[in-house]
């Protein structure tokens, strides 16, 4: 198939290519560089382009027969979603919004949207399914529930089908050492300690040891990007099919807590690694965890690097080849 790919120079993007190129998809990826690397890509064809500019995206589209398109394009910090909401609503939402009209105006029909556990906020029972209450609690998730919403009314409208996809925390790396995680600022659990492991920061902070958990730290549903990136290819197969727009939770169904992550990742790495505590970070609940029955129902989808000490080691692999290409 012809498959374009937005966002791909990012972190769970450039997995996906990889994915879609070794099964022989013809892969384009459209992507404005602001967050992704380029040497992502490796051989990738790409364009460089940003998706709120309608004029170059409805050339793009027009000109090219796209069987699907995936959007993994987005700003994903809940912190600085809270300071700078325009930049979320901007990017996340609006730009999405000229992605799909751009779409419905060149034919193109199925979609796989990228979404976030973020869209329930606080849990009100646990694990989550997708019939949970959706109730942000900060502007990253409201504007991935607003394209969650704008995604309906597009299928009602115009046909448009979509799988949207709630990632719960996605970690680890490509298992043969390409790729990896590579956020500037980095803001995420494993590879911040697995940077402190390293020697490339000092420490570890660990953000609140007083949740109502056993150890008191948070605990977090990590799902590996390999196993998120084959529930992309069963959605898009599932589309092909002719399967109705659907949402599915993906995570493992099991969660582990920061001191948990830390201990893990001492034991995968050899080394020892320092830990700050400080006060709760804002917005953060005490646990997340996925039920994901319906992905394993209705894509056949099942998690298969899920031990914590396998993307933990992934991960690290990744960690050793700082500075990354
Ligand atoms: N944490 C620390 N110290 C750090 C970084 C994180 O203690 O230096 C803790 C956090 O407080 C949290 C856990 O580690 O309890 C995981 O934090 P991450 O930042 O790695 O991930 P989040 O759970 O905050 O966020 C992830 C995704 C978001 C998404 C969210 C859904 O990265 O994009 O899940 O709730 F919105």
């Amino acid at each position: 198939m012809r498959i374009l790919v937005v966002g791909g120079a990012g972190y769970i993007g450039s997995h996906m290519v990889k994915h879609l190129l070794s099964s022989n998809h013809d892969v384009l990826v459209a992507d404005n560089f602001s967050t992704g690397y380029p040497s992502a890509l490796r051989d990738c064809p790409h364009i460089e382009i940003d998706i709120s500019d309608s004029a170059s995206l409805k050339t793009l589209l027009s000109n090219e027969n796209f069987d699907a398109v995936f959007h993994f394009a987005s700003f994903i910090q809940v912190g600085e979603s809270v300071t700078d909401p325009g930049k979320y609503f901007s990017n996340n939402f609006s730009a999405t919004l000229t992605l799909l009209q751009s779409m419905v105006e060149c034919g193109i029909q199925n979609f796989i949207f990228s979404s976030t556990a973020a869209v329930y906020g606080d849990p009100a029972y646990t694990p989550i399914d997708e019939s949970h209450p959706k109730n942000p609690i900060n502007p990253y998730g409201r504007s991935k529930l607003m394209v969650e919403q704008a995604l309906e009314d597009f299928d009602r409208a115009h046909g448009l089908k979509s799988v949207t996809l709630r990632y719960f925390n996605a970690a680890g790396a490509d298992p043969a050492g390409h790729l990896g995680e590579r956020h500037e600022p980095e803001t995420h659990l494993i590879p911040l300690i697995l940077q402190a492991a390293a020697g490339r920061r000092s420490e570890i902070t660990i953000f609140g040891r007083n949740y109502p958990t056993p150890d008191g730290t948070c605990i977090r549903d990590y799902i590996h990007v390999t196993d998120l990136v084959d529930a992309h290819a069963r959605a898009l197969d599932y589309l092909v099919a002719g399967g109705t727009s659907a949402t599915f939770n993906l995570g493992n169904g099991s969660g582990f807590s920061v001191q948990e992550v830390i201990t893990t990742a001492q034991a995968v790495t050899g080394k020892s690694i320092p830990t700050r505590d400080a006060n709760r970070r804002e917005g953060d609940p005490a646990q997340l965890i996925a039920d994901a029955t319906k992905a394993r129902n209705v894509l056949g989808w099942q998690p298969r690097h899920s031990s914590l000490e396998q993307i933990i080691a992934d991960a690290w692999a990744w960690e050793q080849k700082y500075p990354w290409r």
